[in-house]
């Protein structure tokens, strides 16, 4: 299959890459002589053209900014859109809106993570079509996906969009813990990956609910009830919840915003 990534930034690039790995035919779009120069470099196709890109692809990856949006669709000719399968990377940009704007395409959206550059992402994937099962397999080469109702996209974006971060930033608190303890940051960064590794590998294996591995570990009078207690005291879980449900209700208002932003640019384009 032929496949233009329209915008080969971060996401895109790792889409481009993925593509090829698995024998597509890639052509990748980008405004910046260094975009297209690393999409050759990968063995794609290269172009500004957007049209051109479109034009020769069966299956075409919507991977700007939403804020520049407005204006790479306005360079398209709507008949170009026509019979194409399009997928949209955007974060908050509703189906509903893709719709209307490329008229005659079959639209889904797609919410992977920045995990996609290292072929491990979780992928969100909404909408209906033909195409379902090659735009499920593009997303596979990446990692792993999820089709799920459009509503969910906000809470994805935050729990998967952002947990990276989230737990990035639990990490480092786990590595400071031990350099105060008197370990190398060196050796305690690295422990801690191995460690989270091993964790996840655990709970995979187990199945069950992940507490049953937390009282497993958790001996009477021992080391880890002393951590626990002090989690317990600092309202991590909590936390840790508030800041899903925080992250979440800024997703569903940023992609509310930049819906309705970009609808009126689009309108006013015309
Ligand atoms: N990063 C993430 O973790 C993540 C996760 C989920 C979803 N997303 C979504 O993925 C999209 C891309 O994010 P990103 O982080 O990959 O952004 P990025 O690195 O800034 O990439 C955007 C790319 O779009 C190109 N571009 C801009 N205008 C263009 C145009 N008119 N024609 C062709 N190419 C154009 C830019 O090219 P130049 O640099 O050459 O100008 C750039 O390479 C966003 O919509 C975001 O919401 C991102």
């Amino acid at each position: 299959m032929r496949i233009a990534v329209l915008g080969s930034g971060t996401i895109g690039t790792a889409l481009v890459r993925a593509a090829l790995s698995s024998g597509h035919r890639v052509i990748g779009t980008g405004r910046s002589e260094r975009t297209l120069e690393r999409v050759k470099s990968l063995g794609a196709e290269a172009t500004r053209n957007n049209e051109e890109a479109i034009a020769s692809s069966e299956l075409v990856v919507v991977s700007v900014k939403p804020q520049h949006f407005p204006e790479m669709v306005s360079s398209v000719s709507s008949d170009l859109w026509i019979g194409r399968t399009v997928v949209s990377v955007m974060a908050g940009v509703r189906l509903e809106t893709l719709r209307r704007i490329m008229r005659g395409a079959e639209v889904f959206r797609a919410m992977p993570n920045v995990n996609s550059t290292v072929g491990k992402s979780a992928t969100a994937l909404t909408g209906e079509g033909e195409r379902r099962g090659e735009v499920d397999s593009l997303f596979r080469t990446v990692g792993v996906t999820y089709w799920v109702q459009e509503e969910l996209m906000d809470v994805w974006t935050a729990l998967v969009g952002s947990g990276p971060a989230f737990v990035s930033e639990l990490v480092d608190g786990l590595v400071l813990g031990a350099v105060a303890s008197g370990m190398s940051r060196e050796l305690a960064y690295s422990a801690v990956l191995d460690m989270l590794e091993g964790t996840i590998a655990n709970l995979r294996a187990h199945r069950g609910h992940p507490l049953e591995l937390r009282d497993n570990v958790t001996t009477p009078a021992g080391t880890t009830i002393a951590g626990l207690k002090v989690m317990e005291r600092r309202l991590v879980k909590s936390a840790m919840m508030e800041t899903i449900e925080a992250a979440s209700r800024r997703a569903a208002r940023l992609g509310k915003v930049i819906d309705e932003k970009i609808s009126r640019e689009i309108s006013e384009r015309k």
